[in-house]
This record gives structure tokens, C-alpha cells and sequence, in this order.
């Protein structure tokens, strides 16, 4: 059996978290009566059993539908308030929060709207109970580069004001047919604005997206990256520069990244010496959180105390804080 109880007692970081992937059904439903969206669906009970997943695009086109609901402030405000009652239920002391303002702009939503509501939630759980954040700005790789670029500019306004809370950008969506290349300008613009870089790599894409996001984007830590173990030399890297891949395991089940927890690389990878962390993705879309994860992995694996407390511990290694911030979780 999972030590369950272990898990849940280990401090812990959360770095790939998409925050409209923790739109819970029930929160669906009561935004959508709240802005009188209609959904296609007459319960909670008939959303969570439309989730059921092929691949990547199969989850995307339910996530881009769901939130449609996300329109105010308020609402922005609410779902992020949930992922943190969530993560502090699971001990993550730290989360660096993926958002896509380019799902929420393309509906006529204002980027400030986005950004406040997420920020006021994040600061008020920061001033209320110490819960540490950041926010990371995704772009959608489906569509241009000229699109992220328009994205990136739109934010700029807002970076003294987000100035404790936005310190990077990443690339999310459809991976395939879209690899890093094609955001090789706008990556260098915001490496030059000083935000740190990630890039959602080798989930269903092949190793050389990998490659792409290291060397074409500057990517400091690689989103997934589980398709890396095809390619020695690109474990060799990833070994020696200690780069972190932000693993989501359930994710890959429920995407068919992997048939079978127990066919999972996290634990070949980690014992390979790869700087692995274990994260929840979509936690309402893929069926748990953080420490449903680490639980799952335990009981497929199986994995060790000392395996558990080095995930832990390079969440903590991985997270883009002041070093003295690190010193002190680690
Ligand atoms: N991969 C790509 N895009 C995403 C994901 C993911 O796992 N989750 C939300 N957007
Ligand atoms: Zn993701």
C-alpha cells in the first residue's frame, strides 16, 4: 500500500499546474448560471463522464469549451481561491500557476481581468496563510507566433503591477504539427524582459521538441518531457545540467501518454538521476491532485521514502524563487 500518510505530510511545490485545468464541474455549473452560459451538459455528473480521453486534443477541446465560463474577476478570483484551499490540503507550500490568456482574450475577456482575479486570490492566500506563488503566462502553440507576440505585448503593461506574482512564460496546447521553433522570437523577447522560460515538450511530441525548447526557447525546465528516455544523448543533458522535467503522471494515463501507471518512466528517470517533480496538470480534468499523483505513482512503482523525498525536495530545487527562499524549504 501507498504511504499515504507520508505523502501527504512531505512539504512540496507544484510547477505545472494549469490553472483552468482545476476548474472543478461543480464550479462549471454555478459560473455558468452566474454569466448565463449554457453547457452541453445537464449535470456535474454528465461533464466528469465526458472525460474520457484519446490523446492531448481530445482533453484540449473539453478544456477550451469549459472555460468559457470564466469570464469576471470574480470568476478568475473564485477558481483560483479553490486550487489553493486544494494544494494546501495537499502540503504544496509553493505553486507556480500556468495561465492561458490567450483561451480568455479570444472570447473578448481583457488580459487585466485574467491577471487580477488569479492575483488577488494568489496574494490574499500569500498574506493569509503564507502560501507561496507565482504565475507563469502561457502561450497556446496552436496558433501564431504573431498571436503570442500581440499576447506578450498585452501584458507588458501589467508587469510592475504583477511585479511579485508574473516571473515567466511557458508553451502549452497541441504539441504535435506545432513544435518550439515557431516561438523562437517571442521566447527571446521575454528571456530579454528577464522572465523565466518553460515549455510543455515531449508529452506526445518526440525528443526533438525537446531539444527545441532547450536550445531554440532557453526552456530552464521542461513540461512532461517523458518521451526524453528515447534519446540517450538527451538524457545525458538533462543528467548533467540537471534540468527539471515537471512530470504529471496521471495526466499520461489519462491522455494515453501511457497504457499503465506501472509502464510509467518517473521512477527510471529518477533513478537515472534526472531532476523529476511530480505535478497534477489538469487536476479536474485527469482526477487528482497533487497528492493523488504521488500516491498513484507509490502504489504503481513503486517508489521508496527516499524516492518520495527527493521528488519533494526537487520540486522545491526546481521552483523559480530567490535562492534564500529555496535555502529555507530545503
Ligand atoms: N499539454 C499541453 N497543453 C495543455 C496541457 C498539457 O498537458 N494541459 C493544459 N494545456
Ligand atoms: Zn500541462
Amino acid at each position: 500500500a501507498a504511504d499515504r500518510a507520508f505523502i501527504l505530510g512531505l512539504p512540496k511545490a507544484e510547477l505545472h499546474l494549469h490553472i483552468e485545468g482545476s476548474l472543478e464541474p461543480e464550479m462549471m455549473f454555478a459560473l455558468a448560471r452566474r454569466n448565463q452560459v449554457t453547457l452541453p451538459y445537464d449535470s456535474v455528473e454528465a461533464i466528469r463522464a465526458a472525460y474520457q480521453f484519446t490523446d492531448l486534443q481530445s482533453f484540449l477541446d473539453l478544456y477550451y469549451a469549459g472555460a468559457a465560463v470564466l469570464q469576471t474577476e470574480q470568476d478568475f478570483y473564485d477558481l483560483t481561491r479553490a486550487y489553493i484551499d486544494r494544494a494546501i490540503a495537499d502540503n504544496v507550500l509553493h505553486a507556480e500557476i500556468f495561465f492561458d490568456p490567450q483561451t480568455h482574450t479570444a472570447r473578448g475577456i481583457a488580459i487585466t481581468t485574467v491577471f487580477a482575479g488569479i492575483a488577488r486570490a494568489l496574494r490574499e492566500a500569500r498574506d493569509q496563510q503564507g502560501f507561496s506563488s507565482r504565475m507563469i503566462l502561457c502561450f497556446l502553440r496552436h496558433l501564431s507566433e504573431d498571436d503570442a507576440m500581440s499576447t506578450l505585448e498585452s501584458a507588458l503593461p501589467l508587469r510592475e503591477d504583477y511585479a511579485d506574482l508574473w516571473n515567466g512564460v511557458g508553451l502549452d496546447s497541441s504539441e504535435l504539427g506545432n513544435p518550439p521553433e515557431k516561438f523562437a522570437h517571442v521566447f527571446t523577447i521575454a528571456q530579454a524582459m528577464g522572465l523565466h522560460i518553460v515549455a510543455h515538450a515531449g508529452e506526445e511530441g518526440p525528443p526533438a521538441y525537446i531539444w527545441g525548447a532547450l536550445d531554440e526557447l532557453g526552456a530552464e525546465r521542461i513540461d512532461h518531457g517523458v518521451r526524453a528516455e528515447e534519446d540517450p544523448a538527451l538524457m545525458e543533458r538533462l543528467i548533467k545540467e540537471q534540468i527539471p522535467l515537471t512530470v504529471c503522471p496521471l495526466s499520461n494515463l489519462k491522455l494515453c501518454v501511457v497504457k499503465d501507471l506501472r509502464q510509467h518512466n518517473l521512477k527510471r528517470m529518477l533513478d537515472a538521476g534526472v531532476c523529476v517533480t511530480i505535478n497534477a496538470d489538469d487536476p479536474s480534468y485527469f482526477g487528482g491532485y497533487v497528492n493523488d499523483n504521488f500516491i498513484a505513482c507509490a502504489e504503481a512503482m513503486p517508489l521508496t521514502r527516499s524516492d518520495l523525498l527527493q521528488l519533494a525536495a526537487n520540486s522545491f530545487r526546481a521552483s523559480f524563487v530567490d535562492d534564500s527562499q529555496r535555502d529555507a524549504w530545503l
